[in-house]
């Protein structure tokens, strides 16, 4: 047939209509790992093994949660951890749900202002790195708490495998080689004293790592459970650590520490019920705050990757991360609406007006201006056991190996959460987040967190079990992954190998992976408004799903050593 002009330009318009209407991305079709009774997926193949040994041994999914908590703080240091805290939610097979709080807390000698100078302005590095950066840590009291409500295997059962893993040694991952390598200056420079992870020369793939003071600091939580890291010789170590250089935790900050159990929030989105962290955790209600504001409108329809679904998602971000910085913080010492934020009218009007064919500024939104400064570490592990109780807990020690400082003696890295607290209103913290007087510093306050560990319900029983690390990322990484198994009809694979974007308001940018807008969407969306900028990966999502047969999906992300292992 032959081209007239006429219809080359009618083909050219039904081209570009087409291409504007199918703009979406497709992720190819694969699947997890399929087992037909219980599943655990984490951070790292040897602590996804203990927490499947757990399993087949009778364990049940909170006895599998605490022996994976303790294996990742041996194999996967730059995160995991007894040195820090978390967030546990769970589901009982019955449908009861829960949460526990484990989040770090300022020390009792911590006040306002300790990070600024006479003038008022922050001081360096100090709420980062070294040991005035350190919150007091919650994770073995949250282990512990978990085991005495709902463990069924002996304590010692749960702990000894990591006595073993840090005696005996596993061979180092490509992976956490290069975050090893890429520290070896800064953990001399911070710690006065030897650290196993310092030595002459590069570390490789395959080398053995044995931590011997970390074998008998686990020893000590064996035997002696909360005492065996509060009091006694792991506390002795604790505070002459924090001694020999700036730390302000006591033994008092230690006897007072105590983990909260807290409610959920739940929400439901297009019929389905989901479960997720309350404040001192900013996750569970901006996460609720996207789901129900984009449930009106068709992004299934749209597709994954589509220039409106990006520039619908990106919009409602926006003004959800400005409300994060106003309003929210710890619920023990500030009074954070979380009814408002969450509710139907108030998100209503919050998003009224978003154009979806324009980006609105970000200043427009709030004020404020801020860069982000360096990339995060915190991980995730989601455990089903065989009964259907299901555990989704996302740990952290802020930055990759935390504050940088090992307990001399002890062997385990502590925390630099105090970061994630407001240190001055309107400054950005690591993350690009600012915040306000809800966020200040307090004693014995918990610093707000972006952690979501999430469940997700489908006609009364449990569907999904998500979560991430990724710092402000998280919150968008679970909602993302969300959507693409509801919304976009994906495998529970294939919604954690989806390509992310993100956008937390300030600064004003959408950050994507590479891969995750196409060069016609990339174009859409700058003339809409929007700055866009490519950067390494975004979240890496360990999640559990519960396929109408029954059958259970573990997805590992490949992003990291994640894995699945189940039966
Ligand atoms: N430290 C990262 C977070 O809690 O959000």
């Amino acid at each position: 047939m032959r081209m007239t002009a006429r219809t080359l330009l009618l083909s050219c318009l039904l081209l570009f209509s087409t291409c504007k209407v199918n703009d979406r991305l497709t992720v190819p079709f694969t699947e997890g790992l399929i087992g037909e009774k219980a599943m655990v997926v984490c951070a790292h193949p040897e602590a996804s093994q203990v927490g499947a040994d757990i399993l087949r041994a009778g364990g049940n999914a909170w006895d599998a949660a605490v022996a994976v908590q303790f294996a990742l703080a041996v194999v996967y240091q730059v995160a995991g951890n007894i040195g820090g805290g978390g967030f546990a939610v769970y589901r009982e097979a019955g449908g009861q749900s829960g949460a526990l709080d484990f989040r770090e807390k300022a020390p009792l000698g911590s006040d306002k202002d300790m990070y600024l100078d006479d003038e008022g302005n922050p001081t360096g590095r100090l709420s980062l790195e070294g040991h005035l950066a350190v919150g007091v840590p919650g994770s073995v009291d949250g282990m512990v708490k978990l085991h005495e409500k709902f463990g069924s295997l002996p304590w010692k059962n749960l702990v000894q495998p990591s006595v073993d893993l840090a005696r005996k040694g596993f061979a180092l991952t490509e992976q956490a080689v290069s975050g090893m390598n890429g520290r070896q200056d800064l953990f001399a420079e911070v710690n006065t004293h030897d650290i196993v992870f310092v030595k002459e020369g590069d570390w490789e793939a395959g080398q053995v790592l044995i931590q011997d003071d970390l074998a008998r600091t686990f020893e000590r939580i064996r035997d002696d459970g909360r005492a065996g890291f509060y009091a006694g010789e792991t506390a002795e170590l604790f505070l002459a650590e924090m001694k020999s250089s700036n730390g302000i935790i006591t033994q008092a900050d230690l006897d007072a520490y105590q983990s909260a159990w807290r409610d959920p929030l739940v929400a439901d989105y297009r019929g389905h019920k989901i479960i997720s962290m309350p404040p001192p955790s900013s996750g569970g209600v901006a996460l609720i705050q996207l789901l129900k504001a984009i449930e009106s409108y068709p992004v299934g329809d749209w597709g994954y990757g589509s220039s409106r679904t990006i520039q619908l998602m990106t919009e409602l971000e926006k003004r959800v991360y400005a409300d994060r910085a106003t309003y929210l913080g710890d619920p023990d010492h500030y009074q954070v609406p979380t009814k408002m934020l969450t509710s139907s009218v108030y998100l209503k009007d919050r998003m009224a007006n978003v154009d979806l064919k324009h980006s609105t500024p970000s200043q427009e939104i709030k004020e404020g201006s801020v860069e982000i400064v360096e990339s995060v570490e915190t991980t995730h592990f989601s455990i089903v056991d065989e009964e259907g109780n299901a555990v989704s807990v996302t740990t952290t020690l802020n930055s990759g190996y935390g504050s940088k400082v090992m307990v001399k003696g002890a062997g385990f890295f502590l925390n630099n959460e105090m970061d994630d607290f407001s240190i001055k209103a309107g400054v950005p913290n690591q993350f690009g987040l600012v915040g306000a007087a809800a966020n200040a510093i307090v004693p014995e306050k918990r610093m707000l967190s972006s952690m979501t560990p999430t469940l997700v319900e489908k006609e009364g029983k449990l569907h999904m079990v998500v979560g991430t690390p990724g710092g402000s990322t998280i919150i968008t990484s679970v909602f993302q992954t969300i959507l693409n198994v509801i919304d976009h009809d994906m495998t529970m694979q294939q919604a954690v190998n989806a390509k992310r974007v993100h956008h937390q308001w300030l600064p004003d940018l959408i950050l994507h992976e590479e891969g995750a807008i196409s060069g016609q969407v990339e174009e859409s969306l700058r003339k809409m408004g929007h700055d866009l900028q490519n950067r390494g990966a975004i979240g890496r999502v360990d999640a559990i799903l519960v396929r109408d047969d029954g059958r259970l999906e573990g997805a590992a992300d490949g992003r990291g050593d994640d894995k699945a292992v189940g039966f």
